[in-house]
């Protein structure tokens, strides 16, 4: 039996996962966010560790197993969520600075891009981790700070401080990591000015990387990435050109890319997609869409259009179109394709007769709108997309995606394909599979959903949609 940590932006999943790698015991724990200022977005690193332990504890009590009776952890995590804490005490310097925050907007735009995106793959956006660790280390002496992404701070915590470590998938996302050697960049170290003593060794996503002491049991960790390169992992995505979308808080468009970080893409960023054990590294071409499925939250919590986010898929499908009604959910900037942080979101096209249902057919819709620019900046021949994460559940929107993308949408039997992914990679390092065929072999498809919309109608809808596109990039 494994456990799978998923600790994402809205809660913490865990997963007991068996040796078919089904899902045998499950637990959630939600977490706070704060908003202290506008566009600032902040998490507590220690409920963010009570979550991890509230949940693995009802996993395991869900499981009817032990901590004794685990195999292996594996962790993967909202990535670029940047902690800085003191090594001495173990006590987090300040509160976690999620990667929806956009306080260093303007620091980004005096930032070398052509450097950036050639060393990290990346693009000089508030959204990667190094301008936030520059802007916690300028408000504290450095000098006995450790630096590290949420699995980091996990992996220090499971640990009780014995090891300070990161995987390679992780590391990439901070824009100090450089993709050709896998290693910490030392011009762009001195360019942040972060000094290595606070920096994480690197490490691969699946190899015994640490020992774990949880709940008086000794477990080894041996997998951890990023949530959405775990999810392209759980998604089975392990030939170049396979490409899964997971959508939650935002949209994250994954394909794996081979051996290689591949040449650069407009819009788009190159990462590592992960490394396992004495194998060399793995990547994806990567669209980030940041705000898709926090749209219906933001719908139903601002402005109590929804009694429920379920409840969209019912609401949307009422109406026979969007008679004209869109809605650009850049509530937190606009990621791929565009990357402009001070974008602000707006709703065009209304009318006397515009009904909630039509605000939140146009949130669905905009999620399968933003997919699909992100798979036309990607210029690749897709043949299919795989679907995961909560938003893969409603059946108008899945649909509305392969109508609008002229692809077909394929989601798994096991949505939970990010704690999945972890499961997997721990697995593989500690021989419970020994090969990622029989992880292949475990992927199963619930529900293919085929493209039926016209395409004349799709490009229509689609420019309407560009055309508030480009309103919302005027500010
Ligand atoms: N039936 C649904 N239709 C559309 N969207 C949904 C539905 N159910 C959940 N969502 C959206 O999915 C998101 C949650 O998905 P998921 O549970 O995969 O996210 P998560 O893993 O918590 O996200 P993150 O990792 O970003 O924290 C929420 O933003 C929610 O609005
Ligand atoms: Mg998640």
């Amino acid at each position: 039996m494994i456990l799978a940590i998923d600790q994402g932006t809205t809660g913490t999943t865990c997963l007991v996962v068996d040796d078919e790698l089904r899902p045998r015991g499950r637990g959630y724990r939600e977490v706070t966010q704060h908003y202290p200022r506008p566009g600032w977005v902040e998490h507590d690193p220690d409920e963010l560790w009570d979550s991890v332990l509230g949940a693995a504890a009802a996993a395991l009590d869900n499981a009817r197993i032990r901590a004794q009776d685990l195999d292996a952890i594996g962790i993967t995590n909202q990535r670029e969520t940047t902690i800085v804490w003191e090594r001495l005490s173990g006590r987090p310097a300040h509160r976690a600075i999620v990667w929806q925050d956009r306080r260093t907007a303007e620091r980004c735009r005096e930032l070398p891009a052509d450097l950036i995106r050639d060393r990290t793959g990346l693009v000089p956006d508030p959204y990667f981790s190094a301008t936030k660790l520059e802007w916690l280390l300028s408000e504290r002496e450095s000098s006995d700070l450790a630096f590290g992404t949420v699995d980091s701070w996990l992996l220090w915590k499971l640990t009780g401080g014995e090891v300070h470590a990161t995987d390679v998938s992780n590391a990439s996302r901070t824009l100090l990591l450089n993709i050709h050697t896998l290693d910490w960049d030392e011009q762009l170290l001195e360019l942040f000015g972060v000094p290595p003593a606070v920096l994480p060794r690197v490490v691969s996503s699946s190899a015994a990387i640490a020992e774990a002491q949880l709940f008086e049991a000794r477990i080894p960790v041996a997998g951890i990435a990023g949530d959405q390169q775990a999810a392209l992992f759980g998604q089975a995505c392990f030939r170049p050109g396979q490409a899964k979308v997971t959508y939650g808080t935002g949209s994250f468009v994954l394909v794996n890319a081979g051996e290689t970080p591949g040449s650069d893409r407009e819009g788009l960023v190159r990462t590592v997609a992960w490394r396992l054990d004495g194998e060399p590294a793995v990547y994806a071409l990567e669209g980030s869409i940041f705000i898709t499925g926090a749209a219906l939250q933001w719908l139903r919590d601002g402005l109590g259009l929804l009694g429920s986010v379920a409840e969209s898929e019912a609401l949307a499908g009422s109406l026979d179109a969007n008679d004209g009604v869109y809605f650009v959910p850049a509530l937190a900037g606009l990621g791929s394709p565009h990357w402009v942080p001070e974008a602000r979101g707006l709703v065009t096209g209304l009318t006397a007769g515009t009904r909630p249902e039509h605000l939140v057919r146009a949130a669905l819709e905009a999620i399968a709108y933003q997919t699909r620019d992100v798979l036309d900046a990607m210029r690749l021949e897709l043949e299919v997309v795989r679907a995961d994460g909560g938003g893969s559940a409603n059946a108008f929107l899945m649909q509305f995606q392969a109508d609008i993308a002229g692809i077909p949408v394929e989601v798994p039997e096991e949505r939970e394909t990010t704690a999945l992914g972890a499961a997997a990679l721990a697995g593989l390092a500690v021989g419970t599979w020994s090969s990622q065929e029989e992880i292949a072999d475990a992927w199963r498809c619930a529900r293919r959903y085929e493209p039926a919309l016209g395409r004349e109608d799709a490009e229509r809808l689609l420019a309407e949609w560009r055309q508030a596109v480009r309103r919302a990039l005027l500010g």
